[in-house]
């Protein structure tokens, strides 16, 4: 597992003060019934001695069983009549009880030493609104993928279940350094966005740091931080491109294709192929058109060391326009 430094930092932070919140709103309603019923002012008093109780008793000698006995009889009568004093006035009887959102580790994140559910969900809705397509990813599943849009041909429909099956399964067993790259071929419309993002959340679920781009934003950061002084920090974009488990490359060769943005392109995939770091690219663009508009460098490793899916069918977007 590879959190995204900055969004595990985040949570984690977020989680270390979420259960001292708890405590502290506990408190102020504790403060809240004291002040209105005199009588559970004076209870809480004696609640709050009988600790002192049980230390004195231990150092009494005697009978040290009995008098624990005793005093923590004395203590669930206490708590009992706090309880009824609460409801007589209107109250829900654990009014000023600890309230954590989670009981499973009491909003600390971590059960002994696993991290609980609540956080790792935390972190993945963290890490979806960090992915850079946040909106297409809570829209687009593999539940709502239909492959009944496939349907006038079908070759067509058997290998888009093909696809289907092999993303979901790459998505499944996700593993930072290990899975392979894939080039996602094919006219417009016909789904590849969408089985991206519907992968998307999956590994990211599985606490992987994706990060999507469009090919134009992707160059778009890449001309500007050429034209910053060396002095400046390096661009947060650009260090993630290189360093996410999952790099999502959206619409390559919508982008404007020069010398700069060939080389930058062929850096990048050749450091994450190299350091086997996963990376998926999605394009309009044939076969002919990459070994036209690239080098022979970049569309050997596209074609060659890629795991090509070639999308085909009718542009679903147009089809469900027209069922409107
Ligand atoms: N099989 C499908 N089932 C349900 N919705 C689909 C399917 N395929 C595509 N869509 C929907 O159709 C629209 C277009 O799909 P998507 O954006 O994935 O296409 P694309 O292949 O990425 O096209 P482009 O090359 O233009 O980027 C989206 O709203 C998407 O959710
Ligand atoms: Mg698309
Ligand atoms: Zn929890």
């Amino acid at each position: 597992m590879s959190y995204n430094n900055s969004v595990y930092k985040r949570i984690y932070d977020e989680y270390s003060k979420k259960y001292l919140i708890a405590r502290e709103r506990a408190d102020e309603r504790a403060r809240e019934v004291r002040a209105k019923i005199p009588e559970l002012a004076k209870i809480d008093k004696e609640l709050s001695l009988v600790g002192l109780e049980i230390f004195s008793a231990s150092l009494s000698g005697g009978d040290y069983k009995s008098k624990l006995a005793e005093i923590k009889q004395k203590n669930i009568e206490l708590q009992e009549k706090r309880a009824g004093l609460l409801v007589e006035n209107g109250y829900s009887a654990d009014y000023s009880d600890v309230k954590y959102e989670c009981e499973k580790c009491n909003d600390t994140g971590f059960i002994e030493n696993t991290m609980c559910s609540c956080m790792r969900e935390a972190l993945t809705l963290a890490g979806i609104e960090n992915s850079g397509f946040a909106s297409l990813i809570k829209e687009q599943s593999f539940d709502n993928f239909s492959l009944d849009y496939y349907d006038k041909n079908p070759k067509h429909k058997e290998i888009m279940k093909r696809n289907l099956d092999f993303l979901t399964h790459y998505a499944n067993s996700f593993d930072a350094k290990a899975s392979q790259s894939i080039l996602l071929m094919g006219g417009t419309g016909l789904g590849k966005t969408h089985l991206s993002s519907a992968l998307a959340r999956r590994v990211i679920e599985k606490g992987n740091d994706v990060f999507y781009t469009g090919a134009i934003d992707l160059f778009s950061q890449f001309e500007t931080q050429r034209f910053k002084s060396y002095s400046s920090e390096p661009n947060e974009f650009i260090e993630r491109y290189f360093e996410c488990d999952l790099l999502i490359i959206d619409d390559l060769g919508t982008e404007m294709i020069n010398q700069f943005s060939v080389s930058t392109l062929y850096n990048l995939l050749n450091d994450r192929l190299s350091r086997r770091k996963p990376t998926i690219i999605s394009t309009n663009l044939s076969t002919d058109d990459i070994q036209k508009k690239y080098t022979d460098r970049i569309t050997s490793r596209m074609l060659g060391e890629y795991q090509v899916l070639f999308f085909v069918g009718t542009d679903v977007r147009a089809q469900k326009l027209m069922r409107k």
